[in-house]
């Protein structure tokens, strides 16, 4: 399916909506059967993330905290840098606490493998990860991945978050991005 206009593409959809929908209330459920009376807190990844925590917190029936990082890997190119930038910090403690990690989708993993060392240091009580999508080359990463919603291929996705240079972040579903234009 192809998506036209004169601002941009979008190609076929990894997921729509209902997927969407479907995939975060079973991660909802795992987590809350997983972390009954811990009290977790879930850390959000901003921007990319944001969308996908506002749905699954809503799927979570146990009580837990929110919490946000700000870091920036991509800057506005198609690939990943490799340079993971602290743009703002968590605003609690998290010494003791059960943490989660919040992503919208893990593709290197250096993200991930930078946070994950950063807040190890905070003495946590356990950290884990719970992303929406994941791309293969996070496969090598070495870190272990709880939840995940769906794997997908090495393709530019767009949408529920995601962005391509701060667009698209406010669609309902998944679609691959054929051509970046400048917008
Ligand atoms: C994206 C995504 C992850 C990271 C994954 O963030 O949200 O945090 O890249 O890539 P990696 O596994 O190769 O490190 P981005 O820097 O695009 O910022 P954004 O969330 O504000 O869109």
């Amino acid at each position: 399916m192809s998506h036209t206009s004169s601002q941009y593409e979008l190609g076929e959809i990894l997921l729509s909506a209902e997927e969407i929908a479907e995939v975060v209330g079973r991660l909802g459920r795992e987590i809350c059967a997983d972390y009954e009376r811990k009290q977790p807190v879930l850390v959000n990844l901003l921007k990319g993330g944001v969308v996908f925590l506002a749905d699954l917190m809503r799927q979570m029936t146990i009580p837990h905290h929110i919490d946000f990082l700000n870091v920036s890997s991509y800057g506005n190119n198609t690939s990943s840098s490799g340079v993971v930038r602290i743009v703002q910090d968590l605003s609690s403690n998290i010494e003791g606490r059960h943490v989660l990690v919040v992503e919208d989708v893990i593709d290197s993993g250096r993200t991930l493998t930078y946070i994950f060392n950063m807040l190890r240091l905070r003495s946590p009580k356990s950290l884990e990860v719970c992303a929406l999508l994941r791309k293969p080359p996070a496969l090598k990463s070495g870190i272990s991945m709880k939840y995940v919603g769906k794997d997908i291929p090495s393709v530019f996705v767009v949408g529920y978050g995601l962005d391509y240079q701060e667009n698209f972040r406010n669609l309902p579903y998944i679609a691959k991005l054929l051509h970046y234009k400048n917008l």
